[in-house]
């Protein structure tokens, strides 16, 4: 296929709580293009290892797990294994177990390969920490979506989404969560959070969820 052709990837990376899935969903609305949440994805596996009570390290068993699962990813929602878990795997457990599976390599490299193989044909808005980077470092687009620690803890505190984040003791505990995800998904050896050289960086503080939408779907080319 030519790039003329070929239809558009438009990779999403930044931390938590920058807007990414609020902007990749408008953004696939608007282009109808697939919107895929990597997120998720790590989300799935780490729910489904802690309901079988396979160990965390367990590296070997949680890629295989990775390699094997029947992910459904269709209208907002994930499933693992025919299991909907599109609510549970947003809670402060699941937070926490993502970011420490997604330290994994093989766990990582399972993934990333059922990743690519998504996006490929093109047609797709993909969000994460290292699309642009690592899954398809020759995407047409790449945006690294940014906002100040304070806002970004603000976001997800009021994200019904994350409401058990909040209930779990408002929002310095979302911001002091929050912060420990970021310096894991920074510091990690194997693909940790960095902005693509030829990424569009917004910093989305301050700016509503339109504003920052006009911005990337700026970025955007129109054949
Ligand atoms: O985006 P979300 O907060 O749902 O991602 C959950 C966790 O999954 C992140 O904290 C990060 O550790 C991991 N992740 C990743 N690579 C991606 C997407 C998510 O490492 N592409």
């Amino acid at each position: 296929m030519t790039s003329a052709t070929r239809k558009l990837i438009i990779a999403i990376d930044g931390p938590s709580g920058a807007g990414k899935g609020t902007v990749a969903r408008a953004l696939a609305a608007a282009l109808a293009l697939r919107h895929i949440d990597t997120g998720g994805m790590y989300r799935a596996v780490a729910w489904k290892a802690l309901r079988d009570g396979v160990a965390l390290a367990d590296e070997a068993a949680i890629a295989a797990l990775a390699r094997t699962a029947v992910f459904g990813l269709s209208d907002g929602r994930i499933a693992i294994d025919g299991h909907d878990v599109t609510a549970e795997i947003r809670t402060p457990e699941i937070d926490a177990a993502a970011a420490s599976v997604a330290r994994l390599p093989d766990v990582r490299a399972a993934l990333v390969a059922r990743q690519r193989a998504y996006g490929e044909a093109g047609g797709i808005v993909m969000e994460g920490r290292d699309i642009g980077t690592v899954v398809f470092p020759r995407a047409d687009v790449k945006l690294y979506l940014d906002a100040s620690a304070d806002e970004r803890a603000r976001r997800r505190a009021q994200d019904a989404a994350h409401a058990a984040s909040r209930d779990n003791g408002g929002v310095a505990n979302v911001a002091q969560a929050l912060a420990a995800r970021d310096q894991s998904d920074r510091t990690r050896t194997v693909s940790p959070l960095t902005l693509a050289e030829d990424a569009v960086y917004l910093d989305t503080t301050g700016l509503s969820i339109d504003e920052v939408v006009a911005l990337a779907l700026a970025a955007i080319p129109r054949t």
